[in-house]
């Protein structure tokens, strides 16, 4: 199979690096003619070009992979693509995520194949076990770390009991965050990663803009200090469970028990648990990114295209809303304490205090009136 390579970044180099030590007999059968970079001073390669169009045109190429990151111009090279017969595998969630009802559609048309296994969980094989579960069993929910900056952030904080910016400046240094973090600290990746684990766990497209998100950006000592010591752990936790009429989703910190399997998922690792009808729960635990973890990922999807094993994963896609009327008791930390006194079920400290059982809805509503920059809330696990 002749592999046309969009990126030679962290996770492309990863993937031209694997595919070229050929160590393997599926590796061997596979071949990188050529690869796209940005500037002339990358052009190190024979195989190199500035021109897309060189890849996205050559008949040859039966594979594009996309390693590029960002919306465009990668949604509109992978469109070319799929109208040129090739099959598609990215690694680009937010890409896939905006896109996917028109990338599927062209790929139906032409009857190709879009896989994405290293968009979610980098290097952990959750987008194909979720392919597998499906071939003979229903899944109800799934819930993940999803991100390894904020669990890198939020390990280190209670290790050192030092602040999260602190923290967030350590990961940066080890090169676990980037330069501008919003995407990881607010939620935003774990959502884009949320929305493609519904396709693929529920065979739905929802608006990813439509998930619950809250992040990370306000948690402070004091916050985990009492978590500590009441027996929690915080974990910023995406979910989803199928409710046939609508998909309940959310992306949120959580206080989860110490003795909860993801209680112990620390520093850049990634945990992701499915819930199905005959499996029951099966958690896959492993390095969410990485040039190399990552990289495996997008070759076993190129693998799975090239020995036909890309199955009938994404089709019978559905459309559904989101409903985020997620019930549960959560901890708020704010200076505006009066605007929830409808919800204050009791007071932990001056500013904070636990809800009782109560509709993510009504908080959300409380939320946008209390106009709090420094607001930190999370789910507390009963
Ligand atoms: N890194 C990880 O561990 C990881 C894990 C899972 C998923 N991903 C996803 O994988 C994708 C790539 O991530 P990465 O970490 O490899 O990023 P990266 O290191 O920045 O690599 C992307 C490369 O693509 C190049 N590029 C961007 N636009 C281009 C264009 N129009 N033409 C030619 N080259 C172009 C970039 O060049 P410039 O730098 O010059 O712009 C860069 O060299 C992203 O969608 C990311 O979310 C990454």
């Amino acid at each position: 199979m002749k592999i046309g390579l969009l990126g030679h970044g962290v996770v492309g180099s990863g993937v031209r690096k694997i595919i070229d030590d050929a160590g393997t007999p599926y590796t061997k059968d596979l071949q990188i003619t050529k690869i796209l970079v940005k500037d002339e001073w990358e052009m190190t390669d024979e195989r190199m070009t500035m021109n897309a169009d060189d890849i996205l045109d050559d008949p040859d190429i039966d594979i594009v992979a996309e390693c590029m990151g960002g919306i465009e111009p990668a949604r509109t090279f992978l469109l070319k693509a799929l109208k040129n017969g090739k099959h598609i595998v990215t690694s680009n969630k937010k890409m896939l995520a905006v896109s996917a009802a028109e990338l599927f559609e062209e790929a139906g048309k032409q009857g190709k194949t879009i896989r994405y296994e290293a968009s979610c969980g980098g290097g952990i094989p959750w987008m194909s076990s979720l392919c597998r579960t499906r071939r003979i069993d229903t899944v109800t929910s799934f819930r993940g770390i999803f991100n390894g900056t904020t669990n890198y952030i939020l390990s280190r904080m209670a290790d050192e009991k030092k602040s999260f910016a602190q923290m967030l400046k350590e990961a940066q240094e080890l090169g676990y965050a980037e330069r501008d973090p919003s995407d990881d600290i607010d939620g935003y990746d774990v959502r884009y990663k949320v929305m493609l684990s519904c396709m693929r766990a529920f065979g739905t497209i929802i608006s990813a803009e439509d998930i619950p998100v809250c992040g990370i950006r306000h948690i402070s000592e004091e916050d985990l200090a009492w978590a500590d010591a009441n027996g929690y752990v915080c974990k910023l936790i995406g979910s989803a469970e199928d409710r046939d009429d609508c998909i309940s989703a959310c992306v949120m910190p959580v206080f989860v028990k110490k003795t909860d399997d993801f209680a112990n998922i620390r520093l850049n690792f990634n945990a992701i648990e499915s819930r199905s009808g005959t499996l029951g729960s099966c958690i896959y635990v492993g390095q969410g990114a990485g040039s190399l973890p990552t990289a495996h990922a997008v070759v076993q999807d190129l693998i799975d295209i090239q020995t036909g094993q890309d199955g009938a994963c994404d089709t019978l896609m559905r459309t559904h809303t989101v409903n985020s009327d997620h019930k549960g008791v959560y901890y708020i930390r704010t200076a505006k304490m009066t605007v929830f006194n409808e919800v204050i079920g009791r007071r932990v400290s001056e500013t904070a205090f636990l809800t009782d059982t109560v509709s993510l809805n009504e908080i959300s509503a409380l939320i946008r009136t209390a106009d709090d920059d420094s607001l930190f809330i999370a789910e507390v696990d009963e």
